[in-house]
């Protein structure tokens, strides 16, 4: 059996574009993997880094922030401020020990529901790499 069924990965996505788009997925009838489970989150800009690393100690094998694209941010700039989190607690984890094809960050609109199915298979998929080489 592919590693890739048994991956388990934890989704926080911002209310206004990521969540909608996910939701546009399903009305879409577009497949994606069930690996994920969401969490609606108000914004990436509220994102707690702590909520990602208790994701990853509670047992998820990857974790995926998604949100507005750069300037479509429902709160202006929340965004900007995930993004730069992002990258200082993308290298925090690999210097802890947390492969980096584990943690991923996305933008993603209300209307793209086909590019957050690709998004969630990009992310299993790299994720069950991960767990094969484990
Ligand atoms: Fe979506 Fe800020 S509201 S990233």
């Amino acid at each position: 059996m592919s590693k890739c069924t048994e991956v388990n990965i934890i989704g926080f996505l911002c209310n206004w574009c990521s969540y909608a788009g996910a939701d546009f997925t399903g009305l879409s009838r577009i497949i994606y993997p069930a690996n994920i489970k969401i969490i609606r989150m108000p914004c990436t800009g509220r994102m707690d880094p702590m909520l990602i690393i208790e994701a990853f100690h509670n047992g998820a094998d990857g974790v995926l922030v998604s949100g507005c694209h750069p300037g479509d941010c429902h709160y202006t700039e929340g965004n900007y401020y995930w993004r730069r989190r992002y990258a200082s607690l993308k290298s925090l984890l690999e210097f802890f020990g947390i492969d980096k094809r584990r943690f991923h960050a996305s933008w993603v609109s209300a209307s793209e529901g086909k590019k957050f199915a690709e998004v969630v298979k990009k992310v299993v998929a790299e994720v069950g790499d991960w767990k094969e080489d484990e």
